[in-house]
């Protein structure tokens, strides 16, 4: 009796079922800014530059005052203890794909209004500043670059 190609494929898509059977990130590259505020989201420019400094103030505010870290992980990994129980789970920002993907702007978007569906809701400006936000949008990004 022969099993061939298809018994294969059928063992190899059983495994992925199991995988994607717990809670994981939904799709980290596809776009979460409704397609009729995509161009406003990304002609949004982050005034500050991603100096060392500057991306020190957004770690202080991503562990901090943000609260980001809590869902987010300390290190942006998307291992934050109230991220845990969340589907889909926390952004890692530890992709390095991420930053290719979305633009400063369409991550601005997300952290004033929240990604629909999501445990990510709104954090400006009830819990930070927009100047906050675009220092913690570099610290986010600088994450991509350390595997
Ligand atoms: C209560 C948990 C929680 C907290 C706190 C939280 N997030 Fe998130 N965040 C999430 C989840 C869950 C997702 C994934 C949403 C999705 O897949 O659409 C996410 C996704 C994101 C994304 C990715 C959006 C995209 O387009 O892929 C960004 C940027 C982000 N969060 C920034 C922040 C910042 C900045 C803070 C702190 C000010 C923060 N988050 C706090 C749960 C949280």
């Amino acid at each position: 009796m022969k099993f061939g190609r298809i018994g294969l494929a059928m063992l190899v898509a059983t495994a992925f079922t199991v995988n994607v059977g717990s809670a994981a990130e939904k799709d980290p590259l596809a776009p979460r800014v409704p397609a009729d505020q995509m161009a406003a989201a990304k002609a949004w420019k982050n005034p500050m530059k991603a100096t060392p400094d500057n991306i020190a103030k957004g770690k202080e505010i991503f562990t901090g005052k943000g609260t980001c870290f809590t869902c987010h992980g300390n290190e942006g990994r998307g291992d934050g203890p109230a991220g845990a129980a969340l589907d889909p789970t926390p952004r890692n920002f530890h992709n390095p794909k991420f930053p290719t993907a979305k633009t400063e702007g369409e991550m601005a978007w997300v952290i004033k209004n929240g990604s629909p569906g999501t445990g990510m809701i709104s954090y400006v400006p009830g819990v930070i500043s927009e100047e906050e936000m675009a220092l913690v949008i570099l610290f986010e990004r600088s994450l991509a670059t350390q595997p």
